[in-house]
């Protein structure tokens, strides 16, 4: 007997897919583009499932609001709004969508790579401005210029592939991807200190945990090359943003793109004081913001819904799985 499944509240603007799949398995669907705390706390008792994207906080209080839930579906890679280790206490399992949105954050990784090459935003608001301004927005070509790709899954990969193609002289490195897994296919790969001396740009593509937050800091920054370039379009947090604000200032870093930030929307003054920085590139978390990913994440989560439902299928909480990784 798999889990019994009868209706699922899917919030926060998951695509019409998920609820399409879940209705043809005969699962009721209640949908909520958006929903507050309030309504969500008031709704969940309702339903054994709940999908969220960003928005919805699964906090411990929604978790115990919700008398009937056995599992949470994250339409998308992380589970950063969710709190995993009360949904493991509750027996509440916690599935997401890791590989539905990696090809939509690749693609913004690269665009945002070119766009700090280029000058194109400034270069393109100075024109809307109404001022013809070409010298200033002399850039560089990225083709022959080292970039150091931090992280080797689904996005990392597929970044080092696109900007390989390029031209680039791509460098690697992931502690956990033994080194002969690729080859030289995802670059070549490198230790941190062998790597930080000789990178044109650093694109951060790894997770935010305890080994990874504030990976690049004032230490790291003093190691690279007078005016680097850091993409990053993983997880805010990655980043110490003291120290990149001063070597901004310094022109240690020559210039940002950053899709993510600690805090979202971003309200603390020194996150602010970077965005403005002339040399920053800032995009409101729009990695997975395309019609394609957002119609996969929803079909992923539906579909892993709909398995679970089948006979014979068990469900490991999260958090379980997190406690036998850290074991090993
Ligand atoms: N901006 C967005 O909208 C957006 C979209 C998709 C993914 N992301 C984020 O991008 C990141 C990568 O996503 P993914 O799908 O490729 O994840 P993934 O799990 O497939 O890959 C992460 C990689 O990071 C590696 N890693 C872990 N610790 C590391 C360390 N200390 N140093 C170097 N590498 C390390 C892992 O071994 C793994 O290979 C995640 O943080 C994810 O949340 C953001």
């Amino acid at each position: 007997m798999g889990l019994e499944i009868k209706s699922v509240l899917v919030v926060d603007g998951v695509g019409p897919r998920c609820a399409e799949i879940l209705n043809s398995h005969n699962i009721k669907v209640t949908t909520k583009a958006k929903i507050t705390k309030e309504e969500l706390l008031k709704e969940i008792p309702n339903h054994e499932a709940l999908v969220v994207r960003s928005a919805s906080q699964v906090t411990k209080e929604v978790l115990e609001a919700g008398t009937k839930l056995k599992v949470v579906g994250r339409a998308g890679a992380g589970v950063d709004n969710i709190d995993v280790e009360a949904a493991g206490a509750k027996g509440i399992g916690v599935i997401n969508a890791p590989g539905a949105n990696a090809l939509s954050a690749c693609e913004l990784t690269c665009g945002l790579t070119l766009a700090l090459a280029r000058h194109i935003v400034p270069a393109a608001a100075a024109l809307k401005d109404g001022r013809w301004e070409r010298a200033q927005y002399t850039g560089t070509e990225v083709f022959g210029k080292t970039l150091a790709v931090l992280g080797l899954g689904r996005v990392g990969r597929e970044v080092a592939v696109r900007m390989n193609a390029f031209g680039m002289k791509v460098l690697s490195y992931d502690p956990y991807v033994p080194v002969d897994a690729y080859g030289e296919d995802y670059g070549v790969r490198m230790e941190l200190n062998e790597m930080w001396p000789l990178a044109d740009y650093i694109t951060l593509h790894m997770p935010l945990n305890d080994s990874t937050r504030n990976f690049v800091d004032a230490k790291v920054l003093k190691q690279c090359k007078k005016g680097v370039k850091i993409i990053n379009v993983g997880r805010g947090g990655l980043i110490q943003e003291r120290d990149l604000l001063d070597a901004l200032q310094s022109g240690q870093v020559g210039g940002a793109a950053l899709d993510v930030f600690e805090k979202e929307p971003p309200t603390d003054p020194l996150t602010l004081e970077i965005i403005k920085h002339p040399n920053v590139l800032a995009s409101p978390h729009l990695g997975a913001s395309t019609k394609e990913a957002q119609v996969r994440v929803g079909e992923e989560i539906a579909e892993q819904l709909v398995n679970l439902v089948k006979p014979g299928t068990y469900l490991t909480p999260l958090a379980e799985v997190t406690r036998i990784l850290k074991k090993a």
